[in-house]
């Protein structure tokens, strides 16, 4: 199959408007085209043509974009990563959130986007590790990502030595069983989190999970353009409740993009306020 630079174009193009990852030829361009070249050995097209026509059109568009997006996505991370905004969250965030929410109401933590569970599972791990809290009030965590892949590898909960890299022998030791060379989350831990498939920029997919008291977005908004983040931002506001909480990753600057959060500084990093 023939898979020009117009061809490129019109695709990412297409990715961008669906998803907003915005792809660089030189980066992107032998993903994609492995993609389709193994798509058209699965499904017989014959050219670019009859492929983009499918991922349209066809009846299995759904799943033929399902694909092509867990094909593009970068879905690095790991246990602990910026461990110092999961100590934040543990000794700032989360009294502030206690002292002013309703004795029976839980604390809800959203992980957007979660990749393989490392995110969402490590702020479990710090709330049992370091937080008395946890005898006081009920949390709700939730993980989403657009790559349903991943999602998949997330309630599996099992990890390599490079997902847990950073963790001490003792938190290995407590929450994992190592079985031929990997690392297994315990079943509780792995049952403490929600993860669903969605995308940051569907709103009825956003609105339907509700409203949440802290939002994790560490390391998705760098893929993206600066209308697209703008989107993002705006739909994670519409999500918080009043003077909930929204961390970044460290490349990653809220104020550059929305000005309606307002920046907040705890142990010498900012993270955002509605
Ligand atoms: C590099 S990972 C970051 C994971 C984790 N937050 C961390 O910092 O370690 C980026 C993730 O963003 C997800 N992603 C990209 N576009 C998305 C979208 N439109 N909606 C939801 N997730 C998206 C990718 O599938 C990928 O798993």
């Amino acid at each position: 199959m023939v898979f020009s630079q117009q061809n490129f174009d019109k695709l990412s193009e297409y990715i961008y408007r669906k998803s907003g990852i915005s792809l660089e030829h030189t980066a992107h361009y032998d993903k994609l085209y492995k993609q389709l070249k193994k798509r058209a050995n699965e499904e017989n097209y014959s050219s670019f043509r009859s492929y983009f026509y499918a991922l349209r059109f066809g009846d299995y568009k759904d799943q033929e974009f399902e694909s092509l997006i867990n094909a593009v996505t970068v879905n690095e991370t790991y246990f602990f990563r910026e461990n110092h905004q999961f100590e934040i969250l543990i000794d700032d965030v989360l009294p502030t959130i206690h002292a002013n929410k309703k004795a029976n109401e839980p604390i809800r933590i959203l992980s957007a986007p979660c990749s393989s569970g490392e995110e969402p599972y490590s702020i479990a791990l710090h709330l049992l590790e370091d937080d008395d809290l946890i005898n006081k009030r009920d949390f709700e965590l939730v993980g989403i990502d657009i790559d349903s892949q991943i999602i998949d590898k997330a309630n599996r909960g099992i990890y390599s030595e490079r997902s847990v890299h950073v963790l001490s022998s003792e938190i290995k030791d407590r929450y994992f069983t190592k079985k031929n060379g990997s690392y297994e989350l315990d079943p509780d831990i792995r049952g403490a989190i929600s993860f669903k498939k969605a995308n940051v920029f569907d709103k009825k997919e956003m609105h339907d999970l509700g409203k949440f008291d802290v939002i994790f977005s560490r390391n998705m908004l760098i893929y993206f353009d600066d209308v697209s983040r703008k989107e993002v931002a705006m739909n994670f506001y519409n999500m918080l409740n009043p003077k909930g909480f929204i961390l970044l990753g460290h490349a990653e600057y809220m104020n550059r993009i929305v000005t309606v959060f307002k920046p907040v500084e705890f142990k010498k990093h900012i993270i955002y306020q509605k």
